[in-house]
């Protein structure tokens, strides 16, 4: 499946969350993050079975990706990417300690949104969540397009605009893409299936937007 696998040369993002990932990992856990991923992702029917192959770009720490499995879906393979390795390193202890994916098949790839070491169409379901803010949109869209199967979906979760966002742009350093702009590009490459929020009392929603998308 991989193609170029060269090392990308290590950015400021990168270095980044090297240096930030054990605590955002501790914040993410303590507002109840994985929760919130995995109530809404249960809620969805993304028809993933044991020959399905998914991929979680920009995973982090691996929360999408447990939240995912906590939601009870059981891909033949997960690929965790992320440019971050001292956030990969937390990530694959995670999915190797945890009662839900250990045992099972979730590969970490450190690697960059924009230029994914792999084949046109390979992945049945992309997740993007909090990552797209840290690159073009068009061109992480145009990327996730290219590595989805024709109908596979890209759950994408982008930051939206508002003070928890602005708080957020400021201290993580991106750039949140305004929702009208996220529309225009996601109807270039992607049939909007939905564009949903998370419940007003989970944290998530303070800053998160959510937008189902399906290849065309
Ligand atoms: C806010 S965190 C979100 C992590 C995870 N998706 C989550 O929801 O917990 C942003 C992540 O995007 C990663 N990232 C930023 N730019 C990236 C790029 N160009 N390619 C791959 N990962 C990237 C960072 O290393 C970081 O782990």
């Amino acid at each position: 499946m991989a193609r170029n696998a060269a090392k990308p040369k290590k950015s400021k993002t990168q270095s980044f969350y090297d240096r930030i990932a054990e605590i955002h990992n501790i914040t993410l856990k303590l507002n109840g993050y994985r929760k919130s991923v995995s109530k809404f992702l249960r809620s969805l029917d993304l028809k993933v079975d044991e020959n399905s192959t998914v991929l979680d770009a920009g995973t982090g720490t691996g929360l999408v990706t447990l939240g995912f499995y906590d939601a009870g879906f059981r891909p033949g393979q997960t690929v965790a990417l992320d440019l971050s390795e001292g956030s990969l390193k937390l990530a694959r202890d995670q999915f190797r300690k945890d009662r839900k994916t250990k045992g099972k098949t979730i590969v970490p790839v450190q690697g960059n949104v924009l230029s994914l070491p792999f084949e046109d169409e390979t992945f049945d379901l992309v997740f993007s969540c909090g990552v797209l803010e840290y690159v073009p949109l068009d061109e992480g869209l145009r990327e996730m397009h290219r590595v989805l199967k024709t109908s596979g979906r890209l759950v994408f979760i982008p930051v939206k605009p508002g003070f928890v966002g602005s708080v957020l742009e400021f201290l993580y350093n991106f750039k949140i893409h305004p929702l009208e702009s996220v529309r225009l590009s996601a109807k270039r490459y992607f049939n909007i299936v939905g564009n949903y929020n998370f419940p007003t009392t989970e944290p998530i929603s303070w800053s998160k937007a959510i937008f189902l998308l399906e290849k065309k």
